[in-house]
């Protein structure tokens, strides 16, 4: 009977003992996991942060709102308005991404998807900037809060008949 008895505690004690350390693995998964994502959105925020001071440093110039809506002021189109050509043509963050890296490397006439503003202001002249560096400012591009002029949205709604 004693036998009996202890046996069966001890029965109880195991699955106690394998509840608990079931437990505490599962509290590790979720700690870890939620480190790992944490330390993921810092890493894209950082990225995102890099992408716009290079943007302000290499692009603002250029695309920048100075000049808004009057192309004839202008001396580049508004990023909003590359972002809106590239997003057309390429969807996908990692397509869009390349294709605005490539053309940083390498202004290709035959691979614009911008030949009005070609003919307007002349193909955009060299920037140099690493590749590592492109692809983080393109990155900002995508889906960053890029500058947008006062007008650009009634433009492309009287243009193109949608809001963007
Ligand atoms: C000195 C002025 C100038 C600077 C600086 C500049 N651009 Fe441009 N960019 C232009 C002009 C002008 C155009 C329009 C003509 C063209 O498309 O080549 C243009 C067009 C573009 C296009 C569309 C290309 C096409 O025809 O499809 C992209 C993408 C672009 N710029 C990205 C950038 C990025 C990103 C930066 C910063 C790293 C930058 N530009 C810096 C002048 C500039």
């Amino acid at each position: 009977m004693t036998q009996f008895l202890n046996s069966t505690s001890q029965g109880f004690y195991k699955l106690f003992l394998r509840g608990l350390a079931m437990k505490i693995t599962q509290l590790f998964l979720t700690l870890i996991l939620s480190f790992a994502s944490q330390s993921g959105f810092t890493a894209e925020a950082d990225v995102e942060k890099e992408g716009e001071e290079l943007y302000k440093t290499h692009c603002s110039a250029c695309h920048g709102n100075t000049g808004g809506m009057d192309m004839s002021k202008r001396l580049a189109p508004p990023i909003i308005a590359v972002r809106m050509h590239y997003i057309g043509q390429y969807p996908d963050k990692d397509s869009f991404v390349m294709v605005v890296a490539d053309w940083l490397e390498k202004q290709d006439e035959s691979k614009s998807l911008m030949r009005g503003a070609i003919r307007r202001f002349n193909i955009m002249p060299p920037v140099y900037v690493s590749r590592e560096d492109a692809e983080k400012i393109a990155a900002y591009i995508y889906d960053g809060d890029v500058e947008k002029p006062a007008g650009f949205d009634a433009h492309v709604e009287k243009m193109h008949g949608k809001k963007y």
